[in-house]
């Protein structure tokens, strides 16, 4: 049975056992809306630790669009059933003031240099110093051993590791790899906006990638990246952007050569959802 803390210091006289008997914390930070990707985030994260905790919280702070904060769906009741289905041992909800104590100075003093201006940092400014802001406060409240994030949002985990590097936390990143349905769709808490048929059209993102990959040491990048950004238009997208990166620092690739890890990362709207998506293209490292 799934134990459920809306107050850290619940939790800690908790996990103040756990540690006593030496066993290692996972921890999974959510924003709810839970979907079998999460899951999945869970279940890689029992192979590694002996304990596991999640939080649910929807952090205004990295949100730069408030009509998109509005529409964040929030299904907490749902999201408990979930997480029992896994056999989850904490779950950690707080609310805004455990997270923001008004009357205390939170935040976070990292220079994010050019990480957070590329990809999904150019289109929603502020967004990561949001997710760090708060990524940072909440692994200071539960001070896990292992951080569990997923591979579906790959500037994010960068971006994290960027900071756990550079504030030298105590902390190891494990990354997971994205669960996709059936037609190669990520999943995302954003695809239960999606009609059924937005859902079958949202898997061209992936065929799209896929067809990248296969040509990527064939094609010049360029190319590539307009290939891609064209077929997702013509299919009924609007595209943000389709960046071939170097996958070790994020910074924008025009050739193959000198560059040991590739990745894609794609950003585009259907039916007023914003979809993000990334895959390797190669990683030689
Ligand atoms: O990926 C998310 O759901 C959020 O950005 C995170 C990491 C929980 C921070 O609010």
């Amino acid at each position: 049975m799934t134990k459920i803390f809306n107050s850290i210091v619940d939790l800690e006289i908790e996990l103040k056992e756990v540690r006593g008997n030496c066993e290692i914390i996972a921890f999974v930070p959510t924003m709810g809306a839970l979907h079998q990707g999460h899951l999945q985030l869970v279940k890689e994260a029992q192979k590694i630790a002996d304990k596991v905790v999640m939080s649910i919280f929807v952090n205004p702070t990295q949100f730069n669009d408030k009509n998109d904060l509005d529409k964040y769906p929030k299904t907490l009741d749902a999201d408990i059933k979930l997480v029992q289905t896994v056999g989850l041992d904490y779950l950690y909800v707080p609310d805004e003031t455990e997270i923001y104590p008004p009357e205390k100075i939170v935040e976070l003093e990292l220079n994010l240099l050019h990480y957070d201006q590329v990809m999904e940092g150019a289109f929603r400014p502020g967004h990561f110093k949001g997710v760090c802001q708060v990524v940072k406060r909440l692994l200071d409240l539960v001070d896990p051993h292992i951080l569990v994030m997923g591979q579906k949002d790959f500037q994010q985990y960068s971006i994290i590791q960027f900071m756990i590097d550079q504030l030298l936390l105590p902390i190891r990143l494990h990354v997971v790899n994205t669960k996709r349905d059936s037609r190669g769709l990520a999943l995302s808490s954003r695809n239960m906006r999606l009609s059924e048929s937005g859902r079958i059209k949202a898997a061209t993102i992936f065929r799209t990638m896929k067809t990248i990959k296969s040509k990527i040491k064939l094609e010049g990048i360029s190319f590539l990246e307009s290939y891609g950004f064209n077929r997702l238009k013509r299919a009924g997208f609007e595209p943000e952007y389709v960046s071939i990166v170097d996958g070790s620092d994020l910074k924008n690739i025009t050739s193959i050569h000198g560059t040991k890890y590739a990745v894609i990362c794609v950003a585009a709207w259907l039916e007023k959802v914003r979809l993000i998506d990334n895959m390797v293209l190669f990683d030689e490292r």
